[in-house]
């Protein structure tokens, strides 16, 4: 895999965070706290440090280098704030070829097409450079906003899994959905 890996859309900048983002990266996970915990594990009050995410981003480093993950955060043209995040996350190769998306866009951008944008970008690059065959998505059965994003960017569902995740605290059953790649 040739890092660093830079996508541009006509209003982002998508990459992986570097330790000189570490600031931007605590002050989107602090703004948008409220606004994502209810789709995401609980998170120790340690998460909002400075240090939590200069290290998350380290680490978000090495993942990609081993090629496990790849943590991408979406950025203003300027690369003043982060819009979005989203990751390519438990990479599996051999015969799976595979990879869980997880995704979350900023409060203030919802409802402007940014998440639907970035992603046709990531997948985009998940399925050519990066050579993945399948990416799998999967979200809570209320999370009308994920399903509807999923459904536009071509996920099919697969299943409902109970239990699945544990967000916010409780055992949750999601809808399975995937992507795969139709030219091979
Ligand atoms: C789910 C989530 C990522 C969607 O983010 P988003 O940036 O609003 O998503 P989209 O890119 O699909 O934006 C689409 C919305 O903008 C509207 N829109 C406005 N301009 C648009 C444009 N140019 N192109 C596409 N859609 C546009 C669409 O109609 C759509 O509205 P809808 O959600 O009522 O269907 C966001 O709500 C979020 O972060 N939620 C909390 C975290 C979360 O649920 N994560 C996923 C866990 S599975």
């Amino acid at each position: 895999m040739n890092l660093p890996v830079l996508l541009r859309t006509a209003r982002t900048r998508i990459r992986l965070p570097e330790s000189s983002d570490a600031v931007k990266l605590q002050r989107f996970r602090v703004d948008n706290r409220a606004h994502l915990a209810p789709w995401e594990p609980l998170r120790e009050d340690s998460y909002y440090t400075l240090e939590h995410c200069a290290q998350a981003i380290a680490d978000g480093q090495e993942a990609a280098r081993l090629d496990r993950g790849y943590p991408f955060v979406v950025f203003d043209p300027a690369e003043e704030n982060i819009l979005a995040s989203f990751t390519l996350a438990n990479v599996v190769r051999g015969p799976f070829q595979a990879c869980l998306l997880g995704y979350g866009t900023a409060a203030s951008q919802q409802g402007r097409g940014l998440m639907h944008e970035a992603l046709e970008a990531g997948l985009s690059w998940a399925f050519g450079e990066l050579g993945l065959h399948r990416v799998m998505a999967n979200y809570l059965p209320r999370n009308e906003r994920s399903a509807r994003l999923l459904e536009r960017l071509g996920f099919e569902r697969e299943g409902h899994a109970r239990d699945y995740l544990r967000i916010a605290g409780r055992w949750e059953d999601h809808v399975l959905t995937a992507k795969i790649r139709v030219d091979d």
